[in-house]
């Protein structure tokens, strides 16, 4: 059994480029932590807030365009501040692990890394963002983004593509393997926080690699019943 009084809570963050599976394995992950009486909350950025929300509505339409990848980094962090705020440091320390579908690491690597905005800006950002709340794990789903490109268009067609308005998947295919590379490079740079997985296999593969990767970052879990 867990030893609850010796555990705590942890914050894990799943990353990567469109199409790569993230939001299965999010939601396989807090299921397979639900059936070992670990409580769990998922979430997802931009968003997991109504205020989050708002702003993920106003980004993903395309109403910031405009505004540039600097003025997007700072909505982006705006966001993610109340995220923090009110879901994420609450349910951690009520002694609920969150899952989140994407974090900080997304703006580094979109607005970044791959968008050119300054590193300084980000890391004030994060920063401010954060206020102390690093994830403990970080999976990154990788993978080549041709074959992530048509995962994506398999799962929406161009028209509901130019119907949703989500813009950031319409970029070209050069600039999703500079985003890959953005990911990549995260991971190298934190290696502690991140574990890289090759995302293309079986969601069941997937899930079970994940798994292995917490019961080798989080050894009390492995010892934990399952229902
Ligand atoms: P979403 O539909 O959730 O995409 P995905 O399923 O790939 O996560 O849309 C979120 C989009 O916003 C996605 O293209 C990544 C982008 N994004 C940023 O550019 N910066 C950020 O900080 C975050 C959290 C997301």
């Amino acid at each position: 059994m867990l030893d609850r009084t010796a555990s705590r809570a942890r914050f894990i963050t799943f990353e990567g480029g469109e199409g790569v599976g993230k939001s299965t394995q999010v939601k396989r992950l807090v299921n397979s932590l639900s059936r070992r009486a670990i409580p769990a909350v998922r979430t997802r950025e931009p968003g997991g807030t109504p205020k989050a929300e708002a702003v993920r509505a106003f980004i993903l339409q395309g109403r910031s365009e405009q505004w540039g990848p600097g003025a997007e980094a700072v909505l982006f962090a705006a966001a993610r501040l109340d995220h923090v705020n009110q879901l994420i440091a609450p349910n951690l320390s009520s002694g609920r692990w969150v899952v989140s579908d994407r974090f900080s690491d997304s703006t580094r690597a979109y607005q970044g890394l791959t968008g050119g905005v300054d590193v300084k800006l980000i890391d004030a950002l994060e920063t401010l963002a954060l206020d102390g709340h690093k994830p403990d794990l970080t999976i990154i789903l990788d993978m080549d983004p041709e074959i992530a490109f048509r995962r994506v268009l398999e799962r929406e067609t161009e028209a509901s593509l130019v119907a949703t308005g989500d813009r950031f998947e319409k970029e070209d295919l050069d600039w999703h393997r500079r985003l890959r590379e953005a990911f990549l490079a995260i991971a190298r740079n934190n290696v502690e926080r991140c574990a890289v997985i090759p995302a293309n296999q079986s969601e069941d593969a997937l899930e079970i690699e994940v798994w292995d990767v917490l019961t080798r970052r989080f050894p009390e879990l492995a010892a934990e019943p399952v229902a």
